[in-house]
């Protein structure tokens, strides 16, 4: 009989990615997906570690199974990904019923691990070495990029695939957990990137996510050939089927002119840039290590508006880090403010124990103070968002239909016209009516309504032509 197989996944793009590869070496190796963890005998949490809320949400989630352990001793539970890297054997001192500890290094490890945990081997865990712990050749090697044939059903969609491009993160900006949960950063051979964009355009894909903590940092050097972003771009861009290409995240000093040419030039490219800037404040910048001032990020930004004029741009903060004044926070707002960002994802600074800046400063702006700054930066935010989408009203765009909206998928509509949501090649999420066999498909719609977050649309019957569409 097939063994039940649950997964919770929390965290970044990156380990959406890391689940689905997971789960299809485990159907692989006989499992079946269920969808409660009271229905399966092996559970697994694909965690992150990048703020504390994000490892309480996988304790509790742990504390709950502590019931279901005791009751059935032969159900197996997995910590999987950034936390399973960061705390380690801490996890089994506190949720001591934890069978599997697996980093993000050694997911290729899992079906193995979980044959001998059910042989009655005990409990198993695999991480990476520590960043300090070796030579950085030791240490890159005890990270291995996990990247195997794929399993169409644990994609977003079936005409939608993520496809890492790098791992890890040289960065270290003083903030963040992600280089040392993650490892060094090393780029993936380009010819491997696209035989897999082969692959997946072969099985119906019609748009490839390009993934790297730091994107556009990507440089793969083989055979005396040193092969960029931009380079790796139009390589793709020549697989036929596929219609989108996107890349996130994109570091702001990486982000040169040969990238903005690929995006501007190359009509599959979306016009969507994700560049977070963290920061609107010179003084926070410089403690948080980005390695760039907010006049060097504003003159990338306007390069960007030059370049690729139709783009969207998206960006996040971080407010509240430590010694943040209220003018540095203004400062920020300034930034929000004059960089019309399609939207802005906005964190308060959580202090993250192994990082830089617990030993450099003091986590001292109370969390009242950064639930307000958040509060605010987000409402301005908000209204600069609706403020560019109403533009768009009347005009037509390209959407690449996802699947019913959340409305119809709440209301258990099953008939086969339902409100669908999709995206337009800039990232702006669309709703409209239309009939389920349009899931999949590129359609053009008229916008007729818009607000901060989302287009409201009806599907053009009458195909109008075949301009590109920038929108
Ligand atoms: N590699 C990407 C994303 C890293 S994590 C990048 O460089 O932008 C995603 C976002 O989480 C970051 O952009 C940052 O805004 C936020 N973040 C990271 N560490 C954080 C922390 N300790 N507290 C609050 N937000 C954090
Ligand atoms: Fe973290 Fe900075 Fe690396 Fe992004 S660039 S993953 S924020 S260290
Ligand atoms: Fe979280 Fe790890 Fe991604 S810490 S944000 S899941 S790289």
């Amino acid at each position: 009989m097939a063994k039940q197989l649950y997964i919770e996944t929390v965290g970044c793009q990156m380990n959406m990615l890391d689940s689905e590869l997971v789960v299809a070496s485990l159907r692989k190796a006989g499992y079946e997906v269920v969808d409660a963890p009271a229905k399966a005998d092996t559970i697994l949490f694909n965690t992150c570690s990048v703020r504390q809320h994000a490892e309480d949400k996988i304790y509790s989630a742990l504390g709950r199974l502590k019931h279901a352990k005791t009751k059935n001793p032969h159900k197996i539970i997995g910590v999987l990904g950034c936390m399973a890297q960061k705390d380690q054997k801490l996890i089994f001192q506190r949720a001591p019923y934890v069978d599997l500890i697996v980093g993000p290094g050694q997911l290729h490890q899992i079906p193995e691990l979980l044959d001998k945990i059910a042989a009655g081997a005990g409990r198993q865990l695999e991480v990476s070495l520590d960043r300090k712990a070796g030579s950085r050749a030791e240490i890159e090697q005890s990270f291995e990029s996990y990247d195997p044939l794929r399993d169409p059903a644990m994609r977003p969609t079936p005409f939608q695939a993520f496809v890492r491009i790098m791992i890890g993160c040289d960065k270290f900006c003083t903030y963040c957990i992600v280089p040392s949960v993650r490892g060094p950063e090393q780029s993936r051979p380009a010819a491997h990137i696209v035989a897999e964009a082969r692959q997946l355009a072969d099985e119906g894909c019609r748009e490839i996510t390009l993934l790297g903590q730091t994107v556009n940092s990507y440089k793969h050097t083989a055979d005396g050939r040193t092969t960029r972003l931009s380079d790796l771009l139009a390589q793709l861009h020549e697989i036929e089927g596929l219609a989108r290409l996107k890349f996130v995240t994109n570091y702001p000093k990486d982000m040169t002119d040969d990238l903005l040419e690929a995006v501007r030039d190359l009509p599959k490219v979306s016009p969507y840039l994700h560049v977070p800037a963290q920061s609107g404040s010179n003084r926070i910048l410089q403690r948080m290590k980005r390695g760039y001032t907010v006049e060097q990020y504003r003159e990338m930004l306007s390069r960007i508006r030059e370049m690729v004029p139709d783009s969207s741009v998206t960006s996040d903060f971080i407010v509240g880090f430590c010694g943040e004044t209220d003018e540095d926070f203004a400062l920020s707002i300034d930034l929000v403010r004059a960089s019309r960002f399609k939207n802005s994802f906005i964190f308060k600074y959580s202090e993250r124990p192994g990082t830089k800046s617990v030993q450099l400063y003091p986590d001292d702006v109370p969390e009242e103070v950064k639930r307000r700054r958040n509060n605010e930066l987000l409402a301005i935010q908000n209204v600069i968002s609706e403020e560019d989408n109403l533009p768009l009203v009347g005009r037509q765009v390209q959407v690449l239909v996802e699947g019913p909206s959340k409305a119809a998928q709440r209301h258990d509509d099953d008939g086969p016209v339902v409100q669908l949501v999709g995206r337009t090649h800039c990232d702006r999420i669309v709703v409209f009516e239309g009939n389920r066999r349009q899931i999949g498909q590129l359609l053009d719609v008229t916008i007729f309504d818009a607000n901060a977050f989302t287009l409201f649309g009806s599907v053009v019957t009458q195909h109008v032509g075949p301009e590109v569409y920038r929108l």
